[in-house]
C-alpha cells in the first residue's frame, strides 16, 4: 500500500497557505489540524492538573493523561510503565544519564561507548556524566561514509564488566541508520547497557521496543507531528523499577516523612517516580493525537514511502556536478539527505533556496563530532522528508540548487 499524499498534505495548514518545498522535517515537522484541534479541545473544555484533583474534571484530565501512555505504549510495543513523558529528546536523554550516574551505573569501572556520529544531545550527557565519575570513554571513529566502527564492540566488550553504549538509531546528518540489532546482541551477549537516540528513527520506522534488548531509548513529539515540548524516555520495565529517580517532587512521591532529620521518601511506581512537577498535559494530548494518526497512516507505509523519496533525492542531487553527498548509500540511510557543493557555502545554499521556496537546514547540525570528524569544517546542507512531501518537492529542491550552482 502506499500513502495518500493529497488527502494527509490537506490536513496541513502550511502547506494549504504557502508553496513550500518543506524539507526540514529532521529539525521539526509541520503541524496537522487533527494535532490542533486535539490540544485546542484539551484546553478550551478537559484542562485541569493531573494526579492531583479529586473531582470530576479532574479526575478526566488524569484518565486521559495516563490513557496517553498507554496510546504511545501500545505504537511502541512497550508497558504503559516503561513511557516517561519528557521535554523532548534533549531532556530524556539527560535524565537517562543522570538516572545511570544517580544509580552509580555509570561510575570509575564504567566503559562508555560513544560514536562519533551522535548528536550533541545524545554524546554531551552522556560524556559529561563519564568525565564527571572518571569512567573510561571510547569515541568509536567513523568511516569515510561516517558510519561508527561498530564491530569493534566485538574487541571491547569482553574486557569491560559495566558498558553503556550510547547509539544514535539514524543519524541526523548522513541519515544511516545504525545495525541496532546486531549492536544490541553484543550489549546482551556482554551485559551491556544500550541507550537509543531514536530522535531520527521513531518518527520513521516501525519501532518494537519489546525486541530491542535496549536499557531506554529517546524521541520527541515534534518530530512527528506533534507539539513541541513533549517526548518520551521508554526504560525497560525492571530496569525502571530498579531505578531511584535522580529528581525528587510533586507528583513524583506517595508521601515523605520527617524522620529527626531526614526525610523518609516514598517514590510512586514508573512512570510516575520520573515525572516530577506538573507534567506536559497538553502537549501530551497532542502527541497521542499524533501517534494515532501515524498509526492510521501505518508506520511500514511510511518507512516504504520515504524510501522511494530518499531513493530519488540521492540519486538526483548524485548527477549534480560540483554536489557531494554526505553519507552511505540509499539502502543504508533513512529519511534524509545531507550535502556540501564545492564552491558554496551551506548556509548561502540554504537561503537561496529558502528565497525560493525550498526549505533545509544548513550548519553542523547540532553533530559537531561527525562533522570534524568528516572534515567538514562549514557543515552541510540537509534535506528531510516526512509523509507529507512529495516527487514534486525532490524535483523543485534540485532544480532550484542547480540553478544556484550555475549562478
Ligand atoms: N535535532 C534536530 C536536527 O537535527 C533539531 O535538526
Amino acid at each position: 500500500m502506499t500513502l495518500d499524499v493529497e488527502t494527509i498534505r490537506s490536513w496541513f495548514p502550511t502547506l494549504q497557505k504557502q508553496n513550500i518545498a518543506f524539507l526540514d522535517n529532521a529539525a521539526s515537522t509541520l503541524k496537522p489540524i487533527q494535532i490542533i484541534e486535539a490540544m485546542t479541545t484539551k484546553m478550551k473544555y478537559q484542562y485541569t492538573n493531573v494526579h492531583r484533583g479529586v473531582y470530576p474534571l479532574a479526575s478526566k484530565a488524569t484518565e486521559d493523561y495516563e490513557r496517553a501512555h498507554e496510546t504511545i505504549a501500545d505504537f511502541l510495543s512497550a508497558k504503559p510503565e516503561e513511557i516517561v513523558f519528557t521535554a523532548g529528546t534533549t531532556s530524556g536523554l539527560q535524565l537517562a544519564a543522570r538516572l545511570l550516574e544517580y544509580n552509580d551505573m555509570i561510575n570509575e569501572k564504567t566503559h562508555l561507548i560513544l560514536p562519533k556520529d551522535l548528536h550533541h544531545s545524545a554524546i554531551l550527557p552522556f560524556y559529561r556524566a563519564g568525565v564527571g565519575k572518571r569512567s573510561k570513554i571510547i569515541l568509536l571513529n567513523l568511516d569515510q561514509k561516517g558510519r561508527p566502527q561498530w564491530t569493534r564492540l566485538e574487541e571491547i566488550l569482553p574486557e569491560t564488566d559495566n558498558a553503556i553504549i550510547v547509539a544514535g538509531h539514524v543519524s541526523n546528518v548522513t541519515g544511516y541508520e545504525a545495525p541496532i540489532s546486531y549492536i544490541s546482541r553484543q550489549a546482551q551477549k556482554h551485559g551491556a547497557c544500550l541507550i537509543v537516540d531514536g530522535a531520527q528513527s521513531v518518527p520513521h520506522l516501525p519501532i518494537d521496543v519489546s525486541s530491542l534488548n535496549a536499557c531506554m531509548l529517546a524521541f520527541s513529539g515534534h518530530k512527528m507531528l506533534g507539539p513541541t515540548g513533549i517526548g518520551v524516555l521508554w526504560i525497560q520495565r525492571d530496569l525502571a523499577y530498579s531505578l531511584e529517580p535522580a529528581y525528587g517532587g510533586g507528583g513524583a512521591v506517595v508521601d515523605v516523612k520527617p524522620q529527626g532529620n531526614s526525610l523518609e521518601i516514598e517514590w510512586l511506581e514508573p512512570p510516575w517516580r520520573f515525572e516530577h512537577g506538573t507534567p506536559p498535559i497538553i502537549e501530551a494530548a497532542g502527541l497521542e493525537a499524533a501517534v494515532k494518526l501515524l498509526k492510521d497512516v501505518g508506520m511500514k507505509n511510511i518507512a516504504e514511502y520515504e524510501e522511494k523519496l530518499i531513493q530519488a533525492l540521492y540519486e538526483e542531487l548524485e548527477k549534480i556536478p560540483g554536489v557531494n553527498i554526505i553519507g552511505p548509500e540509499p539502502g543504508e540511510r533513512r529519511g534524509l539527505v545531507s550535502f556540501i557543493a564545492e564552491s558554496i557555502h551551506p548556509d548561502t545554499i540554504g537561503m537561496e533556496l529558502g528565497l525560493r521556496g525550498v526549505a533545509v537546514r544548513t550548519g553542523m547540525h547540532c553533530a559537531g563530532p561527525l562533522h570534524h570528524s568528516l572534515g567538514l569544517e562549514h557543515g552541510s546542507v540537509r534535506a528531510s522528508v516526512y509523509i507529507y512531501n512529495t516527487l514534486g518537492d525532490i524535483h523543485r529542491l534540485v532544480r532550484e540548487l542547480k540553478d544556484i550552482l550555475s549562478t
